[in-house]
């Protein structure tokens, strides 16, 4: 049986209100979203319960992991976010996951690429279990995103 989420929290520096007048426009202007991508958005918001903190993730993830009870598993998901990364924050995030992960058991889920590259996105999965770490790219897609013509997925068929 699947087990279910218990809880949400969503970290980012600048969290966009979308009470704020603007803030609506410039969430889609920025994601090249028509209005029916950010109606759903909307609505998925209204429906979705969770807590949503503005931080520097490296510095509020180990406290806010620290609040989860020990019997739930915390599962740690970002996207096109350390592309906007320096090489050292990188390593320090890395390092805060490490950290947690010799503490209890993590997962990790990534989809990331460089920015200045035209590389494939890939979807990586980090497991911590018992102190020890794995990594499974699960699929790769054509970057740009928007463009989207192939997806390869790599991880189990079930
Ligand atoms: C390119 S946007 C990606 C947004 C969204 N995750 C997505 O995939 O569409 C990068 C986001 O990461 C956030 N961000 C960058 N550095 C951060 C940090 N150190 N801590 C928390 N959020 C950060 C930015 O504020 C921005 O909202």
């Amino acid at each position: 049986m699947t087990p279910g989420v218990t809880r949400r929290i969503g970290i980012d520096l600048a969290p966009i209100d979308l009470a704020v007048p603007g803030q609506r426009q410039w969430l889609a202007a920025f994601n090249d979203l028509d209005d029916a991508i950010v109606e759903a958005v909307l609505l998925l918001k209204q429906k979705a319960s969770f807590r949503l903190v503005a931080g520097d993730v490296i510095e509020m993830l180990e406290p806010l992991i620290a609040d989860v009870p020990r019997d739930e598993l915390p599962v740690i998901m970002h996207s096109f976010m350390t592309v906007q990364f320096t090489t050292e924050a990188r390593a320090a995030l890395d390092a805060a996951l490490n950290r947690i992960g010799a503490k209890r058991d993590l997962a990790v889920i990534t989809l990331e690429n460089e920015l200045t590259s035209n590389k494939p996105v890939e979807l990586w999965l980090r497991t911590y279990r018992g102190g020890h770490a794995t990594n499974q790219c699960l699929a790769r897609c054509q970057y740009p995103l928007d463009v989207g013509e192939w997806l390869e997925w790599l991880g189990p068929a079930d």
